[in-house]
């Protein structure tokens, strides 16, 4: 089992007007306070099982109950901090924290702090890139900077806890949430769920810049079927295994101690009530020791899905599956003294969810600082600061993807006179993308003051048509660019300048929680505004803010080049423009693949082989009749740069190896090109005869270099067991004998190839 009692309490000097305003030293270097509390929860120096258990044998059942219930900021009273609740979210103002903190820790018998947590997705107040995005930097470290700092503010107004990262893996670019994970592969996902909670909650999320992570939805909530969000997934133990879990398994090895259920039902089973995921996949297999908290409501919601009677029988069932902590529904709070009397619940399980959410707390340092520095909390210096700006800026430059570049449309010269045109041109909104945590409008640089400021020429400005940011049922889709009245003026501003930035897409609304849209094309007559300028004859690049793959075929038709921004953050406008003009290469891959028409999702570049394999000219394969290709029209892995890359040499250190050995793999990346640019080194695998039919292509290492013009570098990767393996449907991880296919390149469609062979 991993790391009980990790944290080793910190004794006194840190600690000193921690607990209450005028606590003093006392012997042996300890508080006053926290000699008094001793009693209650054990003295510091013990292990934390040990103050753990001190504190559970003095609880009454109703204060489990409470420990065990999280509210929300609009329900949260000072009675239920007097009572002991055990956790807050979305509640952001440090003053109320505060107040609530001393409630807990000054009224509650038993003077348990409470945990605080906020959805810090990307950012609290500095607004890093949307995830989607940051995932297509291929650079973890990027995810792992956005984590830090989050972190960092959150912790600031005394959130202890972020529900973050979103590790769902999706092959579904409809549902609106697919913006806020990694894309469509689990070992890109993986990567970038081990550095978001690394770069949270360092290697002691007990610090006071740090946070503890909450990787979610657990499971498979990236599935849901018709892409609407909180629908039905019904899938294999092999899919599970081998495409779902890797990232949460990935966050929990990292070191996240929280976990969050999801709505989803997977198998006709709810998320939350789901015995099989949560207690025997994830405590008993994984021997996680951290607690689970369900998703909003989603207790309550079991009865909806038809498998709980009531809320007395919802919250039994949650708990009995391994849910720890309720989150709004209070199912348990209500209900549990009954449950128990009947012997619906056990008090074995109850203690077990309270030990955990005790345990978690104990090793966020909470007991020792329950409070926060209200000064600081309060001192806009603490937040968005030079640096973090700074870092949002260079992050989302990493995270942008070009797509299309005709004849080197890209990059713009600085010194012409540019016309910014489009919807999304002049705005501060929708850059911050969904999940925005305490980011503000005011704080975004737009693209055209980007342009501006990052160009010498001047900088003209037409919206050209405008989208909308209701939410339904007062959205209508036809107020999404619905009106072509305003492209003259467009096309008049593109005929005076010497060239054009068009700046189109979505909003943020059309992203996140609950956001399915039923078509991946550009909303309203975009399009036609593209055409209106490509007819112009002026040089023009759109550039695209969205949060999911979208059909862009008539887009890279028209425009000489497309550069996807996704929702960029805080530093939009300056990223975009030090990417236009070439301050910035772009060296984005997707980590998702875009499809040609929406008639082809679920498309994604690690799907199993069929016994006829797509063939445009041949009936009776697993085509469309309406498509000349079965292929996306951007795959995974894909991305252009301002220079080019040529990937050769592609070498096996072995061609046998035992079922336990290793095998290196290398490629050289060689910039044939002009200018200094990043490419991704991309390596995957794929097992032709297995007992299960294997993924053509398993992304199984990636690495992004900056290369001079001229210079190569061989990059390495080291295989193993994990890689050549994968789990069956008994839910085994296999390691079969034969032999594996390797391909590198700078796209899932890489074509250098080798193999080596497995021994038996
Ligand atoms: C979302 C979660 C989120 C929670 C708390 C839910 O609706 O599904 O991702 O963490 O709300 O805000």
């Amino acid at each position: 089992m991993r790391k009980i009692a990790i944290v080793t309490l910190v004794a006194a000097p840190l600690l000193v007007g921690s607990l209450t305003a005028g606590s003093v030293l006392a012997s042996g270097g300890r508080s006053a306070d926290e000699q008094a509390l001793a009693p209650l929860r054990g003295a510091a120096s013990r292990s934390v099982e040990q103050r753990v258990d001190r504190l559970l044998a003095q609880m009454t059942v109703k204060e489990k109950l409470q420990q065990v219930q999280l509210l929300s900021d609009g329900q949260v009273t000072d009675a239920d901090a007097r009572a002991g609740v055990g956790g807050v979210f979305s509640l952001t103002d440090p003053t109320r924290i505060d107040q609530l903190q001393r409630i807990a820790m000054t009224e509650s018998r038993l003077k348990i702090p409470i945990l605080f947590a906020y959805d810090t997705i990307h950012g609290y107040r500095t607004i890093f890139p949307v995830p989607l995005a940051a995932a297509s930097s291929f650079d973890p470290e990027v995810a792992k900077a956005d984590a830090r700092i989050g972190a960092r503010e959150s912790a600031t107004v005394g959130i202890k806890q972020i529900y973050s990262p979103m590790v769902d893996v999706s092959h579904e670019p409809r549902w609106g949430r697919i913006v806020e994970g990694n894309g469509e592969d689990p070992y890109l996902g993986s990567a970038f769920a081990a550095a978001r909670v690394k770069g949270a909650q360092g290697n002691d999320y007990g610090r006071p810049d740090r946070t503890l992570t909450s990787p979610k939805h657990f499971v498979a909530y990236g599935q849901p079927e018709g892409g609407r969000d909180y629908n039905t997934t019904d899938l294999s133990e092999q899919r599970l295994r081998n495409l779902y879990l890797p990232p949460f398994k990935a966050a929990i090895e990292a070191g996240a101690d929280s976990i969050m259920c999801s709505f989803n039902a997977i198998n006709g089973v709810p998320g939350c009530a789901n015995h099989y995921t949560e207690t025997d996949i994830l405590k008993k297999e994984w021997g996680f020791d951290g607690f689970i908290e369900s998703d909003y409501t989603a207790v309550t919601e079991t009865i909806a899905h038809g498998t709980a009677a009531d809320a007395a029988d919802a919250g039994a069932k949650a708990l009995m599956a391994g849910t720890d902590s309720e989150m709004v529904s209070t199912t348990l709070r209500d209900n549990g003294e009954q449950l128990l009397a009947d012997g619906r619940i056990s008090k074995r399980r109850l203690d077990d969810a309270v030990r955990r959410i005790l345990r978690v707390k104990f090793r966020a340092g909470l007991f020792e600082r329950p409070y926060v520095d209200q000064a600081k909390a309060v001192d806009p210096a603490s937040f968005l600061t030079s640096a973090d700006r700074a870092a949002a800026r260079t992050a989302a430059g990493r995270s942008m993807v070009l797509l299309h570049n005709e004849d080197q449309a890209l990059p713009l010269d600085p010194a012409k006179d540019t016309a910014v045109i489009g919807p999304l041109a002049d705005n501060q909104h929708d850059m911050l993308g969904p999940w925005w945590g305490r980011g503000q409008d005011a704080d975004v640089v737009s693209v055209r003051q980007g342009v501006t400021d990052g160009s010498t020429g001047t900088t003209t400005f037409a919206q050209g048509c405008t989208l909308s940011n209701e939410e339904p049922p007062d959205y209508d889709p036809a107020d999404d660019c619905g009106s072509a009245a305003g492209f003259a003026e467009a096309v008049a501003a593109a005929n005076a300048a010497d060239q054009v930035v068009l700046a189109l897409g979505e909003t943020r609304e059309m992203s996140g929680e609950a956001a399915t849209r039923s078509t991946l094309d550009l909303p309203g007559r975009q399009q036609e505004l593209i055409d209106a300028i490509a007819a112009t004859g002026k040089p023009f690049a759109v550039v695209l803010f969205n949060g999911r793959p979208l059909t862009l075929s008539g887009v890279v038709d028209s425009a000489p080049a497309v550069l996807e921004a996704w929702f960029p953050g805080v530093e939009a406008g300056n990223a975009v423009a030090d990417v236009l003009f070439g301050k910035v290469n772009p060296g984005g891959k997707l980590p998702v693949s875009f499809p040609q028409r929406l008639g082809q999702v679920p498309i994604y570049y690690n799907h199993e082989p069929t016994g006829r394999p797509c063939d445009v000219t041949q009936k009776y394969t697993s085509r469309y009749r309406d498509l000349r290709s079965c292929d996306p029209l951007f795959p995974f892995g894909f991305g252009l740069s301002y220079t080019t890359f040529e990937v050769s040499d592609l070498a096996l250190d072995r061609t046998t190896v035992s079922r336990k050995g290793e095998v290196v793999a290398s490629m050289t990346v060689t910039n044939t090109g002009d200018v200094a640019g990043d490419d991704v080194a991309q390596l995957y695998l794929h097992d032709p005869v297995a007992s299960i039919s294997q993924p053509v292509r398993r992304l199984r290492g990636f690495e992004r270099v900056t290369l001079e013009p001229g210079e190569s570098r061989t990059v390495r990767f080291t295989l193993d067991a994990s890689d050549f393996g994968f789990y069956d449907n008994r839910g085994e991880f296999v390691v079969e004998p034969g032999e594996i296919q390797v391909f590198a390149g700078d796209d899932s469609t890489a074509d250098l190839t080798k193999t080596f062979r497995v021994r038996r």
